[in-house]
């Protein structure tokens, strides 16, 4: 159990990290140690719909949307938070295997943000590829109104590209006024989650980028949204998968239909037409009806790149898992109907709808049950988890990345991962290797079913 004791002692460590501890032995005793830049969360009002402003939104930064926040693989990132909202709020660095005292996970990991504070996240990532971030506290409401960014981790050995272009999908829960309506409603939360009213990709609704005719287009982008599981496709050219989840595919594939859940993301390399003025559309074809996320028009005389001709990405450096040493963890979803109080302390929504191992934890009462798993230090782990749900859900794990392997009801794709589209009925094994000491969530990122009670964590150790 977490007891009040050891949060307070894990309280004072983050703090005493925080206070510029870690960053001495990055910077082995130079003094010119690069001042943390500072993020503000705040609220703001967001121009999403033609009807005016949207008030009560959040967002990351100065400018309207959240910033892309650019680091390189093996150097340290340094940034202060500075918490301007009325309530807590932490940052969690979705997909970036990093010390356990920065993933922000409140009770965890760190203390609450409290507002008028301050954190400051330091860290180095050790892989390169496409993450995000995110608050974990009062989370629906923060991600609903805005709180999510992306992160490009860059290397140098990266291919060129003729451009790239950052897409973040997500959704909004907007009434006919464009004002927010309720976040969610209880039976929704029990079945597939409560969907957004107004789409957008960058919080704008089908916007056009350009860029060079006939050009190798690097597209990162990122499901962000709380709810929507996408299937993708682009529509007049050539989109081929590089990178899914951060990580480089073992072979590149066409884009076709692929499932996005929230918390995944995406790196394509579109080919650009030729002409100038023709147009390519990233859609998603799962919903009830086709929508367009965004549009992009070839401009100038075309470069006639192709395809064919772009280097294979870096694979990150992952630990290999070693199957014939493995230890065999099982995770069942499930539904719940267990009572549980309705005065978290952060967020709360009041209701038990799911489990993992029968064990409900919303995550945000301060009240986390003992960890589902205890791993060693550096041996094999293999995940039997098995969703005999009706509902698919994208399971993510913080810290660790792991490799999914056999499954009852899909052609798995084997490269590291950090979010997991687990299927109805599907029975799948995910292999990895525990090589980041700490305690690490695993929740559905269904946000509804994370706060509802599919959350839980594991401990390396
Ligand atoms: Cu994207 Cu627990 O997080
Ligand atoms: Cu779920």
């Amino acid at each position: 159990m977490l007891t009040r004791r050891t949060l307070l002692k894990s309280t004072l460590a983050a703090g005493a990290y925080a206070g510029g501890l870690g960053l001495a032995g990055y910077f082995g005793g130079i003094a010119s140690a690069k001042a943390a830049m500072p993020l503000v969360a705040r609220r703001t009002e967001a121009l999403i719909t033609d009807k005016g402003p949207t008030k009560g939104a959040m967002t990351y930064g100065e400018a309207e949307i959240p910033p892309v926040l650019r680091m390189r693989r093996g150097e340290l990132f340094n940034l202060r938070l500075d918490n301007q909202l009325d309530e807590p709020t932490t940052i969690h660095w979705h997909g970036l295997r990093i010390d356990n005292r920065m993933d922000g996970v409140p009770f965890l990991t760190q203390p609450y943000v409290y507002g008028g504070d301050g954190f400051d996240y330091a860290f180095t990532p050790p892989d390169a590829g496409t993450f995000w971030y995110h608050p974990h506290c009062n989370t629906l409401e923060q991600m609903g109104r805005g709180l999510a960014g992306l992160v490009v981790v860059e290397d140098p050995a990266d291919p060129v590209f003729d451009a790239e272009i950052v897409l973040n999908l997500r959704d909004w829960r907007l009434g006919g006024d464009g004002q927010f309506i309720a976040q969610f409603r209880p039976r929704d939360a029990a079945r597939a989650g409560t969907f957004g009213t107004v789409r957008t990709a960058n919080w704008r609704r089908e916007p056009q980028y350009d860029a060079p005719a006939g050009g190798l287009v690097r597209l990162r982008l990122a499901a962000t949204d709380v709810t929507r599981i996408l299937a993708l496709v682009v529509d007049g050219a050539a989109a081929e998968v590089i990178a899914a989840d951060g990580n480089p595919v073992a072979e590149r594939f066409a884009l076709d239909h692929l499932l996005v859940g929230p918390g995944q993301r995406l790196d394509l390399v579109l080919r650009m037409p030729d002409g100038e003025g023709a147009v390519a559309v990233l859609k998603d074809l799962r919903g009830t009806k086709p929508a367009t996320l965004a549009t992009f028009r070839a401009t100038g005389a075309s470069l006639k790149r192709d395809i064919r001709d772009l280097p294979a990405l870096a694979a990150n450096p992952m630990a290999e898992p070693d199957l014939s040493a493995a230890t065999q963890l099982p995770f069942i979803l499930s539904a719940s109907a267990e009572e549980r109080p309705k005065d978290g302390i952060c967020g709360s929504l009041g209701y038990n709808f799911w489990a993992i191992n029968k064990v409900p934890w919303a995550d945000d009462t301060g009240d986390p049950t003992a960890p589902l798993a205890e791993m060693k230090t550096g041996r094999t782990y293999v995940f039997n988890v098995e969703n005999p749900t009706p509902q698919a859900h994208p399971l993510h794990l913080h810290g660790l990345a792991f490799r999914p392997m056999n499954s009852n009801k899909q052609a798995v794709r084997p490269h590291f991962t950090d979010t997991y589209l687990i299927l109805p009925d599907e029975k799948v094994q995910l292999a990895l290797v525990a090589d980041n000491p700490g305690d690490w969530v695993f929740h559905c990122h269904i946000i509804e079913h994370q706060k509802t009670g599919m959350t839980s964590y594991v401990r390396v150790a």
